[in-house]
């Protein structure tokens, strides 16, 4: 097992360019107050109770009412040691009604799972397979991190299926209060089939961990290769460009906006296709989302920024950016924070000038990239419909069904044999989950913690993979 003892570290791109450092940040909602827990930020709200405030509230609920019990008898006869005797005998029946409704909560949980999986075991589709757990596979080696653990390659030991396992480690999201976030990337992920996305297979949990069990992309993120390359050529943006538009494009037909695209969320295969990934703050479109606010600055819309209504423009606005990037080798909207980066945003609106166009790039790339990142988006490409892309003369002729079928040949192909991932930036992050997760470990033992992540399985695996291949004979284009 290669683990997180590293051969080969690589070194990380200079500053001019974007970084794994700049993570996603959550918003915290109405206060507007962001805490940034390590590397993620708080998830709009996600009122995960931690334990130790849910305690304190209650005993403090008590010693209230303990209180006001004691004011209003002090003027007939004070009886402060009863009054206690009887707020933690209150106490402890609150707590055992607690425990009971848990417990109860829990057992109808697990036996709906129980009906489900007897439901499927009758169509026989798959009967050994139906609980799924982390002893049915192989680790190989970790391939990526995360904000709440590592990315492994993972082997299914009975049919040596690779995937790609995403280990979450549920001390790290509860600290970080993103359980709404987890147990929405699982929900949404499995509402989505698309040769575009990083697909789901299963998912499960286990006391310390959720694992989502996802389409191994063995190429690396476009992170890791716009760090190596500095800049893209022209065909090769091109082609990373339309493939992250069918992604987004199959999202958004399904209103949902991915909120998140940015190279460390866009994952090659062996064959250099692109697919989008980390739904872990894509959401439903809602017409009042102005207090949603999560996204990653560099790639963040203006309107998100500015705590405005947004849609799925803002995924445009993001897809422009990684244009600019790749061209150019820098973003166009640059700073140390997200308000350095929002005050630049305001000032003024950046475009491609005709003289920074690099040798032997069109100016039909630069007009494109251009009319993504405008801030206004009643004024961006795509506002009105994903045809405004389709139709863009920079994509005049483009063999779009080819490209759906992925029958054409990547013009930017990844490492065959190395590794297409920055080995010494993942042990370096896993060090600073590991250090959170100790502190936080203590609290996987409440039933009332656990409970929070009823209803994460998914082991259907024929229902799972069938809608993909509908999809696949059912295209238009
Ligand atoms: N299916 C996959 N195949 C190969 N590598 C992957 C895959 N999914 C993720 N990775 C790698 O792991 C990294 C972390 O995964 P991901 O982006 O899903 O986690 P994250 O950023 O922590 O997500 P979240 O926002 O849910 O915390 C990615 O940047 C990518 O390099
Ligand atoms: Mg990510």
């Amino acid at each position: 097992m290669k683990g997180l003892n590293y051969k080969f570290p690589h070194s990380r791109q200079d500053s001019g360019q974007a970084n794994r450092g700049d993570k996603s940040l959550v918003n915290q909602g109405n206060q507007g107050a962001q805490n940034i827990h390590n590397n993620r930020w708080n998830e709009h709200n996600d009122h995960s109770p931690s334990p130790l405030m849910h305690a304190m509230q209650k005993i403090s609920v008590q010693s209230s009412q303990s209180t006001s019990a004691n004011h209003s008898k002090k003027s007939s006869i004070s009886k402060p040691k009863q009054t206690q005797q009887m707020s933690f005998l209150n106490y402890l029946i609150l707590k055992k009604e607690d425990e009971e409704q848990e417990k109860q909560a829990i057992q109808q949980q697990q036996n709906q799972h129980k009906q489900q999986q007897s439901q499927f075991m009758q169509n026989n589709y798959f009967p050994n397979e139906v609980i799924v757990q982390r002893n049915m596979f192989n680790f190989l080696y970790v391939i990526g991190i995360g904000g709440f653990g590592k990315v492994w390659r993972v082997e299914h030991k009975k049919n040596a299926q690779t995937y790609a396992m995403k280990e979450m480690s549920k001390a790290l999201i509860i600290a970080k209060k993103s359980v709404n976030s987890v147990m929405n990337e699982r929900s949404i992920l499995s509402n989505l089939k698309h040769p575009y996305l990083v697909n789901i297979y299963f998912a499960f949990q286990d006391r310390e961990n959720l694992f989502l069990v996802l389409d191994y992309m063995q190429g690396g993120d476009l992170r890791y290769h716009i760090g190596r390359m500095r800049r893209f050529s022209e065909d090769q943006t091109r082609f990373f460009m339309a493939c992250i538009f069918l992604g987004l494009e199959h999202m958004h037909s399904k209103n949902i906006i991915h909120r998140d695209i940015k190279p460390e969320n866009l994952v090659l295969d062996k064959n250099g296709y692109v697919r989008i990934t980390d739904l872990g703050i894509a959401r439903v479109l809602r017409p009042d989302n102005a207090q949603d606010t999560s996204g990653t600055p560099g790639y963040m819309a203006p309107e998100v920024m500015c705590r405005q209504n947004h849609s799925y423009a803002v995924d445009y606005f993001a897809l422009g950016v990684i244009g600019y990037e790749f061209m150019l080798g820098k973003r166009p909207y640059t700073g140390r924070s997200r308000k350095e980066i929002r005050d630049q945003i305001l000032a003024k609106q950046v475009q491609i000038k005709r003289s920074e166009i690099p040798d032997n790039w069109s100016l039909e790339s630069a007009d494109f990239i251009n009319r993504l990142i405008q801030r206004k988006p009643a004024n961006r490409l795509g506002f009105n419909g994903p045809q405004e892309l389709r139709q863009h003369s920079w994509f005049k002729n483009f063999p779009w069904q080819k490209l759906y079928n992925k029958e054409l040949k990547a013009p930017f192909i990844p490492h065959q044999t190395e590794d297409n991932f920055d080995a010494r930036q993942i042990s370096i992050e896993d060090e600073e989950n590991n250090e959170l997760i100790q502190q936080n470990a203590i609290m996987l033992r409440r039933n009332s913690i656990q409970a929070l992540f009823n209803g994460y399985e998914l082991d259907n695996f024929t229902q799972a993979n069938e809608p993909i291949k509908q999809q696949l004979n059912n295209s238009n284009y």
